[in-house]
């Protein structure tokens, strides 16, 4: 039986389930539903391809995103969307998503975990199941935490782990690799974060060879 578009947004227990990526968006974009965003008042939406082989997710937007309404513009953005460039990841065939999608108020990432879980529950983990990615790029300790319920991202960073039936990597979060630029770590650190975002790429076919 083929049901008419207004019957395709179905309210199954307490979960809305979307027709589209577009809609999904659209009602992602109005969300309300608790406190993280009730300061900045604005959702910023993913950037990029809504059937991604590789989904980026970092923490939070912060000033620029909520400026420009676009993930990682900011000046860790830049880096990280510079090495991104760099080993083939582009906007047909990759999307880049936060673990919430508001600005946390003086920037600092929400410690009710309840209040986190429940977002995601209504956006990051509904994004996952729309786009159904074959890979997950983790940035920083926050998706890591809050998907593969892990901490100690210097340990565990640059590692395959499962979330569902997705491969994910953790990375160095691009702002944690521009503060330790100048420091005697710094080189190393910056080597690694290429290197777990190049090894992910070459998994998924965005570049090939050394
Ligand atoms: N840091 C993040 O984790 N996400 C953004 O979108 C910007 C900065």
């Amino acid at each position: 039986m083929v049901f008419p578009p207004f019957f395709c947004i179905i309210l199954k227990m307490d979960k809305v389930l979307y027709s589209s990526y577009q809609e999904f968006n659209e009602h992602k974009a109005k969300c309300t539903m608790c406190s993280i965003g009730s300061v900045y008042n604005k959702v910023v939406c993913s950037d990029g391809y809504k059937q991604a082989k590789v989904l980026i997710i970092g923490e939070a937007p912060g000033k620029d995103e909520i400026e420009s309404g676009v993930p990682f513009v900011g000046k860790a953005g830049k880096l990280l969307r510079k090495v991104l460039n760099e080993y083939g990841y582009r906007k047909n065939n990759s999307l880049i998503t936060n673990t919430i999608p508001c600005r946390p108020q003086d920037n600092q990432f929400p410690k009710e975990e309840l209040l986190v879980r429940r977002c995601m529950d209504e956006w990051l983990l509904t994004e996952i199941s729309l786009v159904s990615p074959e890979y997950m790029l983790l940035i920083g300790a926050t998706p890591m935490k809050y998907l593969l319920k892990r901490t100690g991202i210097t340990t565990l960073r640059g590692q395959w782990f499962k979330f569902d039936h997705i491969n994910c990597m953790p990375t160095y979060h691009p702002s944690y690799v521009l503060r330790k630029e100048h420091m005697k770590e710094g080189l190393q650190i910056m080597a690694d974060f290429k290197n777990d975002i190049k090894t992910v790429a070459k998994k998924a076919g965005f570049i090939t060879g050394e």
